[in-house]
C-alpha cells in the first residue's frame, strides 16, 4: 500500500515523534507535514526515514483558506488522503480573569476551529476510500483544571468532536481516534509547568509509539474512545522503545 498521512503540529515535540514513528511504517509512503515553523519541519523530515516521500508547509493552520486549498492540491495529487493525525496545539494557561477575550478566541482557534477545518477538507477526500483520524486532545479535557479554563475546555471540545465523528463518519469507513496524554516533555508542556523537571515525564517518543500502535491494523476497537495515555508515577520501569533520535 502507498497511503497518504496529514500531520498537524510536526515541528516539535509529540507531533515530530509521531511523524518519526509512522515514517517507519510499510503501509505509508507519502507524508505532509504541517506547522508555521519551516526550520522545525525541515529537521522532522531529517529524522524521519529517508525510503519515504516527506513534503512539509509552514503554514499558520488558522489561515483556514490557506488549509483549504492545500488539502484540496495534496487529495488531488494523491488521489486520497488516508490518515489524518491532528496535533497542532496552543496553550497560555491563565484563571478566568486573566483571560482575554482574545486569547480565549486564540485558544479556540489554534485548538478546535483549525481541527474542524482541516478535517473537514480531508474527510471530502477520505469518504471516497475510508481512512483514519486521530486527534490529539489531553487528560485536561476530561477533568477540573483550576487556571487553564481555555486551554483546558478546548480540550474538552476535541474529545467530544473525536466521538461525534466517529458514529458521524463509520458510514464512510473512516475510523476516529481521540488520544489524551498526561504530562509530556514538550516546549508546550513548558509553558503548563515550568518548574517541572522535564526528564521525569512522559517523553514524546511514548506518545508517537502509541499512536503507531492505534493507526496499525492491530488498532482495533479503540476508535470512538477517549484513550488516556500517561507515564504512571509509580511506574520505575521505563518502557523500552526504540531510540528515533
Ligand atoms: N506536552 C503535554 O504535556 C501535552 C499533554 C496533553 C496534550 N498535549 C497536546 O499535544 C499537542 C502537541 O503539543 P506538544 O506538547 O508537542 O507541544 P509543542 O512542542 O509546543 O508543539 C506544538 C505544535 O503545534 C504547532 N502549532 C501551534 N500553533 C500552530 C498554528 N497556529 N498553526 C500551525 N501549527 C501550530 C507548533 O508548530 P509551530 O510553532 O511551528 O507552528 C508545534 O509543532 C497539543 O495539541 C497539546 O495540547 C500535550
Amino acid at each position: 500500500m502507498s497511503k497518504t498521512v496529514i500531520v498537524t503540529g510536526a515541528s516539535r515535540g509529540i507531533g515530530r515523534a509521531i511523524a518519526i514513528a509512522l515514517s517507519e511504517r510499510e503501509d505509508i509512503a507519502n507524508f505532509v507535514l504541517l506547522s508555521r515553523t519551516a526550520e522545525g519541519l525541515e529537521e522532522t523530515s531529517n529524522m524521519m526515514n529517508p525510503n519515504k516521500n516527506i513534503e512539509y508547509y509552514p503554514l499558520d493552520l488558522t489561515d483556514y483558506h490557506e488549509v483549504k486549498q492545500l488539502i484540496q492540491d495534496v487529495g488531488i495529487r494523491y488521489n486520497t488522503i488516508d490518515m489524518l493525525i491532528n496535533v497542532a496545539g496552543y496553550a497560555n494557561p491563565k484563571s478566568i480573569l486573566e483571560t482575554s477575550i482574545d486569547d480565549w478566541e486564540k485558544t479556540y482557534k489554534i485548538n478546535v476551529h483549525s481541527l474542524f477545518n482541516i478535517t473537514k477538507e480531508s474527510v471530502k477526500f477520505m469518504k471516497k476510500t475510508g481512512g483514519k483520524i486521530l486527534n490529539v486532545a489531553s487528560t485536561a479535557g476530561s477533568s477540573a483544571r483550576p487556571g487553564w479554563l481555555a486551554y483546558a475546555s478546548s480540550k474538552a471540545a476535541l474529545i467530544n468532536i473525536s466521538q461525534t465523528l466517529s458514529e458521524e463518519l463509520s458510514e464512510y469507513g473512516i475510523l476516529v481516534y481521540c488520544i489524551s496524554p498526561g504530562r509530556c516533555a514538550t516546549e508546550l508542556r513548558k509553558v503548563l509547568a515550568p518548574d517541572e523537571d522535564p526528564s521525569t515525564i512522559m517523553q514524546p517518543e511514548h506518545v508517537g509509539e502509541v499512536v503507531n500502535q492505534l493507526l496499525s491494523d492491530n488498532g482495533i476497537c479503540l476508535d470512538g474512545q477517549n484513550i488516556v495515555v500517561r507515564k504512571q508515577v509509580s511506574n520505575k520501569k521505563e518502557l523500552q522503545i526504540k531510540q528515533t533520535t
